[in-house]
């Protein structure tokens, strides 16, 4: 069983570490901590019940009425068993009872898992960013998602 919770300092390793084992260019350990400073940012970690164990992460923002996803990852070997799954919804779940209208995100052209994933939950593709990727000078895919609940 998972659960998910907002992270705690203590929890900035395990995510760091998940981000790494994920990313080619990864966000530094101090963009974890100077996240969880931000009244308006949420990092939530998906946790093994039984183990304790961090296997997977997810960072947005939450301004006014609209909310960006930054970032999600979930543990390599993990993945495919539903925990991403588990922290968009908890996350679309909050945002809604927050009066979130609608929600943002930028993924790269050729993370189809991702896209899969964002389009499960009913994201739409709204739009193309050329080259934003320094790395690799990749595109950008921009999605959003109207919340009707709120
Ligand atoms: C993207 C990511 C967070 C998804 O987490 P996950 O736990 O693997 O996802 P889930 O098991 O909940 O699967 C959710 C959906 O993703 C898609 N998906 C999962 N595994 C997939 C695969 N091997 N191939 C294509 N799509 C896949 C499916 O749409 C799936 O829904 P379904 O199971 O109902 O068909 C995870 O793969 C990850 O950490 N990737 C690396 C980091 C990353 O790219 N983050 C996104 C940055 S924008």
């Amino acid at each position: 069983m998972w659960l998910v919770t907002p992270a705690q300092t203590a929890d900035v390793n395990s995510i760091y570490e998940i981000e790494q084992e994920n990313f080619s260019t990864p966000w530094s350990k101090l963009s974890f901590y100077e996240e969880l400073k931000h009244h308006y940012s949420h990092l939530w970690v998906a946790r093994d019940v039984s183990t304790q164990e961090i296997i997977g992460f997810i960072c947005f923002w939450i301004i006014w009425d609209e909310m960006h996803i930054l970032n999600i990852a979930v543990r390599k070997i993990l993945q495919g068993k539903g925990i991403g799954s588990l922290l968009i919804s908890k996350a679309l779940n909050y945002a809604g009872s927050k009066g979130v209208k609608r929600v943002k995100l930028e993924v790269r052209a050729s993370n189809q898992r991702a896209i899969s994933l964002y389009k499960k939950f009913g994201f739409k593709k709204v739009g193309r960013r050329y080259r934003y990727y320094l790395d690799t000078g990749e595109d950008a895919i921009l999605m959003e998602l109207e919340l009707k609940n709120s």
